[in-house]
């Protein structure tokens, strides 16, 4: 996660001015053009020229802000702050001609909405992040859950809250409020359905070791499942997802020691485990001990379960050397092993925090400023943006509606 202060912005009525698209420029008006920008009444079309050769003579862009705040050194024209306002106010940022099949619309020209559904309220003045994540849909109740993180106490960085949020999809609008596990969750973070149940991965406390917990999505009653690997505890599982024939891939990392200060000092590796539920059999499958990663944190499987994707970050998302990758990996029922890594992509902004795949294979991840969609090969499409003060998280998929969580608000977009 980025670190930024959140920006108190509180009012729910602001989301009444639905799609944050830019206010009708001209479609490929020639100004666009020149820059290498295509710009269309909610989105804009980056084309090779501009991607290549930055319409400025001197440039720079730190690795948690978004490519449209690339910060102008010294002269430039006008028109390529203009190109930059033009991206910063789009709803969607396309790089392919297959984004547009992603989108459902045929080009640039077309208009596309991105709504936003709710405004989280502010978090304490204290907090210097405020984090939504693990989102995850369940039938039983139609409905979405999501966790927050941040301190309830000064002095304290992220310490155990003991709501998550639910927007049920069951009126005509979706309704979103908290709701309170019991016995609470200590530190929820990633989530995945399975079987009429919601896992999620918590990452623990001082006194409460991390694992995975069940929720029943209707009556809330929660049940810890997993706790420990031979009497280790975890470091602060951060996400799981599960496979049809429930084998659980989870990762863990120092999020909690490290960056919470809510867990006492790690006494293993970070990892992606392997949890193979009704064996009892857990097994680290990639992990520190491998040099692949420092901090894991957000898996996917494809809808084959045959392919395994995991994100990855640094010591911070701020440091310019760290990890921001997503890689990927085969796996099999049958083979307790995962194929060795291949690195699907290295993001231009934050890190891909949340993952998810759709029904043709496509990745989307959660980074500053946007969703990133990328193809089965790594090829970045586009991205779907959040609004300007925000930063995505999570996805969650309800049919074609693709639910985003971001640190300040929840928004969905209806793809293909
Ligand atoms: C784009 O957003 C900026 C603020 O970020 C605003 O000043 C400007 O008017 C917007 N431009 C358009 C075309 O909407
Ligand atoms: C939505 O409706 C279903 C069926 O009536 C019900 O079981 C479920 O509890 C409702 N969900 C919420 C979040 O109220
Ligand atoms: C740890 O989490 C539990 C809930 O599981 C909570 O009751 C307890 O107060 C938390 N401990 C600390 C030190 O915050
Ligand atoms: C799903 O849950 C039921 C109990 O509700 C259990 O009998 C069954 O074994 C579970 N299926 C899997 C694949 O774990
Ligand atoms: C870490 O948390 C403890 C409480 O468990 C608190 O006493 C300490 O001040 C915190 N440290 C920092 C650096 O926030």
């Amino acid at each position: 996660m980025t670190i930024a202060t959140r920006s108190g912005k509180g009012a729910l009525c602001a989301l009444a001015f639905l799609g944050f698209g830019i206010a009708a420029p001209t479609p490929n008006s020639p100004e666009a053009a020149e820059n290498g920008v295509l710009i269309g009444p909610s989105g804009v079309e980056v084309l090779p020229s501009f991607r290549n050769k930055f319409p400025a003579a001197d440039f720079n862009r730190p690795v948690t802000e978004p490519y449209w705040q690339t910060e102008i050194i010294g002269k430039a024209d006008d028109s390529v702050k203009k190109t930059l306002d033009a991206m910063a106010n789009a709803s969607f940022i396309a790089f392919e001609p297959e984004f547009y099949q992603v989108l459902g619309i045929s080009d640039y020209s077309q208009e596309k909405e991105v709504e936003p559904i709710f405004e989280f309220p502010p978090g304490p003045t204290w907090a210097n992040r405020v984090v939504h994540d693990g989102s995850v849909y369940a039938p039983e109740c139609n409905c979405l859950f999501v966790a927050e993180l941040h301190p309830p106490k000064k002095g304290f960085s992220m310490q155990f809250l003991p709501w998550v949020w639910r927007t049920s999809l069951n009126g005509s609008t979706p309704v979103t409020e908290k709701v309170y596990p019991n016995p609470p969750l200590t530190i929820a973070n990633g989530a995945h359905y399975f079987n009429g149940s919601v896992y999620w991965a918590q990452e623990g406390n001082y006194t409460t070791p991390g694992g995975i917990v069940r929720m029943n999505p209707i009556t809330l009653q929660t049940e810890v499942v997993l706790n420990n690997f031979m009497g280790h505890r975890f470091n602060s599982p951060n996400d799981v997802v599960i496979t049809k024939s429930g084998v659980a891939y989870f990762t863990d990392g120092y999020y909690g020691f490290a960056n919470f200060n809510d867990t006492i000092k790690p006494e293993l590796a970070n990892g992606v485990y392997r949890w193979d539920m009704a064996a009892g059999r857990v097994r680290m499958v990639a992990g520190a001990g491998t040099g692949l990663f420092i901090n894991p944190n957000g898996v996917a499987l494809d809808a084959t379960d045959d392919i395994l994707y995991v994100t990855a970050r640094g010591f911070t998302s701020a440091d310019a050397d760290g990890n921001r990758n997503i890689y990927k990996f085969s796996r099999s029922d049958e083979q307790g092993m995962l194929s060795p890594p291949q690195l699907l992509t290295y993001a231009d902004a934050g890190f891909p925090d949340g993952v998810k795949v759709d029904a043709n294979g496509r990745i989307y991840g959660g980074v500053a400023g946007a969703v990133d969609v990328w193809s089965k090969d790594g090829t970045l499409l586009g991205k779907i943006k959040v609004m300007a003060d925000d930063t995505a998280v999570n996805m969650a998929w309800v049919g074609k509606w693709l639910y985003i969580f971001g640190r300040s608000r929840i928004y969905r977009v209806l793809l293909t």
